[in-house]
């Protein structure tokens, strides 16, 4: 078992990868050009910017922990009996990154038997990096990040991401849309969930919710919002918000008021 006191140098050296392949990943964006530009599945795109960044980043995680399991979104994978997972998404935001656009991110998460032990979100247009280990807290940059201190959703603002791909819960969704249209200051579509999810750590939005995610998108960005003081869940209020493809995470004082749209419209799961 790692440490607590190896647990923040693995985070620093986690975070140092996560720049190297950003800043990269920065560099590729300049000259991108649309013919690298596969299609994976409807509306799920892919380059060769998001697979060779996950090659670099599992290069230097093989340095750190040799043993360690491996779930990458562009396939990178490596089974192991060790009870440590690295969960990775080289590139969080690939379809702002063809469209040119600034807001992607490098999201590296690691787990032990299941319970997730250090994240890192790399920000790349604006150089913020985001980390955390469990019972560390989170930072931006070397600096403490909190969640923000408030409990009235009429004074927060709010991230989500529209369904891209399963539109079979789009009418819930929209409901739920609606009700936070009237009952917070806005609601704001970044096109990154680790990006997100970093910024509800930072205090910059107060929440932040999202169907049909995978554990690559939200791992590391979940750890931070909690290391930051706020509250994470699954869309029925439980813990299953990695692998279950639903999160809502924000500031502690208006949770129970951002799930209270979520129990009135989400359908219940058969
Ligand atoms: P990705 O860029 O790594 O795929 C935003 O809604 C979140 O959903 C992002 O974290 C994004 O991660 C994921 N996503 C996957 N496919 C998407 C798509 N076609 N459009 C928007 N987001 C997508
Ligand atoms: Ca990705």
């Amino acid at each position: 078992m790692v440490q607590t006191t190896d647990l923040k140098a693995l985070t620093i050296k986690t975070a140092r990868i996560a720049i190297t392949t950003g800043k990269w990943m920065r560099a590729q964006q300049v000259n991108f050009s649309q013919d690298s530009v596969e299609v994976k599945a409807h509306n799920s795109l892919v380059s060769y910017v998001d697979q060779q960044a996950e090659k670099q980043i599992i290069e230097g995680l093989l340095e750190l922990l040799p043993e360690a399991a491996i779930l990458g979104e562009e396939g990178g994978a490596q089974a192991s009996d060790s009870p440590y997972k690295w969960i990775i998404d080289p590139l969080d935001g690939t379809t702002n990154f063809i469209h040119g656009l600034p807001n992607f991110a490098v999201s590296i998460a690691l787990e032990h038997a299941g319970s997730l032990l250090l994240g890192v979100v790399y920000e790349v247009a604006l150089d913020e990096c985001f980390y955390a280990w469990k019972s560390g807290g989170a930072y931006l940059n070397g600096k403490r990040i909190y969640c923000t201190p408030i409990t009235d959703l009429q004074v927060s603002l709010l991230a989500t991401g529209f369904p891209y791909a399963n539109f079979d819960k789009m009418e819930a969704y929209m409901n739920i849309f609606k009700d936070y249209m009237a009952q917070t200051r806005g609601l704001r579509r970044l096109g990154s969930a680790a990006t997100d999810l970093a910024y509800v750590a930072c205090g910059r939005f107060d929440g932040f919710f999202e169907y049909g995610l995978a554990p690559w998108d939200v791992a590391a960005g979940a750890l931070l919002v909690q290391e930051a003081g706020g509250k994470v869940s699954d869309f029925a209020g439980a813990d299953n918000y990695v692998y279950g493809q639903e999160i809502v995470a924000s500031s502690s004082g208006i949770f129970d008021g951002l799930m209270k749209p979520i129990q009135k419209h989400w359908p219940e799961k058969s």
